[in-house]
């Protein structure tokens, strides 16, 4: 859709702990389709946000949120009520893609590798588990990671390589989610995948100078180097593209997404080759000039600005279409 003459929010802010990220990408995507001559409203949303919409009237909504509320269809649910067109994934893709159990159980199928795993539900009533069977049985795959199941930015997320280091681990998890994701810890190399409209870009390597890719190392200058084209062979990296538009399509995503994955020899076969591991889908990747789906895009010769608006023109009601 052409949306050149049409009132354009900018949705930005919101109530999750990725708000402060989420000002920054709302601000230059503001900028950069203001620079094309778009009629652009900022909406730094609040709790009041079906009022905010409903004075401002939008004629289609950029979604440029982070984490809980913004990036797990809650309001994609409420524009589709308020029928007006938003960008990127409807409500049921957003919501499986912030759930990192529900995304591996949705891929399971497809012939994708993925770190083993082990849940950890806090306060089931009708299928109770318990908490020291559980890290019984989790300590004998040491190293682990343990995240809580739909945060981002690597909020509460612990690497696990002693014992005594698994309950403080899980109890930090369990003060971001009531459901906690323990996988098997892979060493290897970083590498993300940004798609836009079902196209792979051009695979970026993420170098963490700290060795763990966590809140700081994402969000401090000079903290994380950033290779693109990820610095593997050719075959891997159509490997990565394919598999990044299988899990698109699969999960029925639309407009830009950022898949992560850890390239490395499967543990569980020894001396086999390299491989990527899918880590998580982010549905609403970062999109200051300087995050990666922004990066990979240059390496695409797509200018921020034109990513920008062919992200605002893929704009459209999911549900009621
Ligand atoms: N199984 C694993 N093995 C090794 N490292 C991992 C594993 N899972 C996660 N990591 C590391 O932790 C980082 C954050 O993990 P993940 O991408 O799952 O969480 P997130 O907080 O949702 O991230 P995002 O900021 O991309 O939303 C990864 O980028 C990677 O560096
Ligand atoms: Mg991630």
């Amino acid at each position: 859709m052409n949306f050149k003459d049409k009132k354009v929010a900018v949705l930005m802010g919101g109530m999750s702990k990725e708000r402060e990220i989420s000002l920054r990408s709302g601000r230059a995507i503001s900028s950069a389709l203001q620079k094309q001559g778009y009629k652009i409203t900022d909406i730094d949303v609040g709790w009041d946000v079906d009022q905010q919409l409903r004075q401002v009237k939008p004629d289609v909504a950029f979604i440029a949120l982070h984490g809980r509320y913004g990036e797990d269809g809650c309001i994609q649910g409420l524009l589709e009520i308020l029928k007006i067109p938003y960008t990127g994934s409807g409500p049921t893709a957003s919501a499986v893609a912030m759930d990192k159990v529900l995304t591996k159980k949705a891929l399971r199928l497809l012939d994708i590798h993925l770190p083993e795993d082990w849940v950890f539900h806090a306060g089931r009533v009708l299928h109770p588990n318990n908490q020291k069977t559980f890290e019984t049985n989790c300590l004998r795959h040491l190293p682990l990671i343990v995240k809580p199941n739909r945060e981002g930015s690597t909020i509460g997320m612990t690497i696990v390589r002693q014992k005594e280091e698994l309950t403080a681990a899980l109890k930090l998890a369990l003060e971001h989610d009531s459901t906690v994701l323990v996988e098997q810890y892979i060493a290897g190399t970083e590498v993300t995948v940004g798609v836009i409209n079902g196209r792979a870009l051009p695979p970026l390597e993420i170098v963490p100078k700290s060795g763990f890719y966590d809140y700081q190392s994402k969000y401090t200058k000079g903290m994380t180097e950033y290779i693109v084209p990820a610095r593997i062979s050719p075959t891997l990296t159509e490997e990565l593209k394919k598999t990044s538009e299988a899990v698109f399509h699969e999960m029925d995503l639309e407009g830009v997404a950022r898949l992560d994955f850890i390239v490395s020899k499967d543990p569980q076969k020894k001396g086999v080759k390299d491989s990527p591991f899918f880590l998580e889908v982010n549905t609403i990747p970062g999109m200051t000039e300087t995050s990666l789906v922004p990066k990979m895009a240059q390496a695409a010769g797509i200018s921020f600005e034109q990513l920008a608006e062919e992200i605002l023109q893929g704009a459209s009601l999911k549900v009621s279409r």
